[in-house]
């Protein structure tokens, strides 16, 4: 058990509601298609640095705007997977037609392109479409999960490194068996490079200890195979998604939604079969890892 994720932060300027008791709130309050005041933008950033995952309904922002905002949070950068919005290839754009059928992008609970020497901070995400029901996105708090684990364990994973890569998803290891409803577009990224990160960062805000591995990009430690790996791993993948450190976002039209991308998982539903939703994301760039 934890206590439940509360902000020390006085919000003069912002409603700030928490969704659950592990991470996750509604913000209110901010127009985000005008310029920030210094306070504001202050609150905004201490509501993200505690919450995590934070979202403003009722934002329609132009395209133009929505950048603007998400580069408050650092450098946008582009996503070798992702199409681009064709108007606009700053921003990268996950959409799925009314007629699609099999896996949905992010089906598998991860954290955003941990393949990279950079991996993103955050993504700035809003709602172009959405069906009307279904299509949810679910988080998971990852510094919860590393307090949750013994002393013993802590001091195990202190002391490895995690190789990650591409290559399950856009390299040579694809299943070729998946079901996908979407295609890449052409990737001239090396899908097979490796990098390495330790199993334990710190966040680079908060200062705060989290587990940074995951199911998409991560197959083993580094020094060790992968069958040597497999258990640990799999203990982790599944510790780090137990349900009590997650909250589930339901989009609607014209929100924006904020997620931190070291300290969090995240996973979309597939349940909306039938059904268009259209999203459009911008991929603020952090520092490497440690
Ligand atoms: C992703 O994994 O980046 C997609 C999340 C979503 O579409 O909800």
């Amino acid at each position: 058990m934890f206590e439940p994720v509360q902000s020390q932060q006085t919000y003069r300027r912002i409603a700030v509601e928490p969704l659950t008791g592990a991470l996750g709130a509604e913000i209110r309050g901010a127009d985000l298609a005008r310029p920030l005041d210094d306070e504001t933008k202050e609150e905004i950033f201490a509501a993200f640095r505690d919450y995590l995952v934070i979202y403003f309904p009722d934002q329609p922002l132009s395209h133009a705007a929505h950048l603007a905002f998400a580069r408050h949070f650092g450098p946008v950068i582009t996503l070798p997977q992702i199409f681009p919005v064709p108007e606009c290839p700053d921003l990268q754009m996950i959409k799925r037609e009314a007629d699609a059928k099999g896996r949905v992008v992010g089906e598998t609970w991860h954290t955003d392109s941990t393949f990279l020497e950079r991996p993103p901070y955050c993504v700035v995400m809003r709602a172009i479409d959405v069906p009307p029901s279904g299509g949810d996105t679910a988080f998971s708090n990852l510094y919860l999960a590393y307090d949750a684990l013994s002393p013993k364990m802590k001091e195990l994973l202190s002391g490895l490194r995690a190789v990650h890569s591409a290559a399950h998803l856009f390299g040579s290891k694809q299943d070729p068996n998946l079901n996908r409803s979407f295609k890449f577009p052409e990737i001239k990224a090396d899908g097979d490079r490796e990098i390495t990160h330790p199993v334990v960062c710190t966040h680079p805000v908060s200062g705060r200890k989290f587990v940074y591995v995951n199911n998409v990009f991560v197959h083993r430690f580094d020094g060790m195979t992968e069958e040597e790996s497999a258990p640990l791993l799999q203990f982790l993948f599944a510790h780090c998604s137990k349900v009590d450190f997650t909250c589930r976002i339901r989009w609607h039209k014209d929100q924006l939604l904020i997620w931190d991308n070291r300290a969090t998982y995240h996973r979309a539903i597939a349940d909306y079969d039938g059904c268009a939703r259209h999203m459009v994301r911008a991929t603020v760039e952090g520092p490497r890892p440690s």
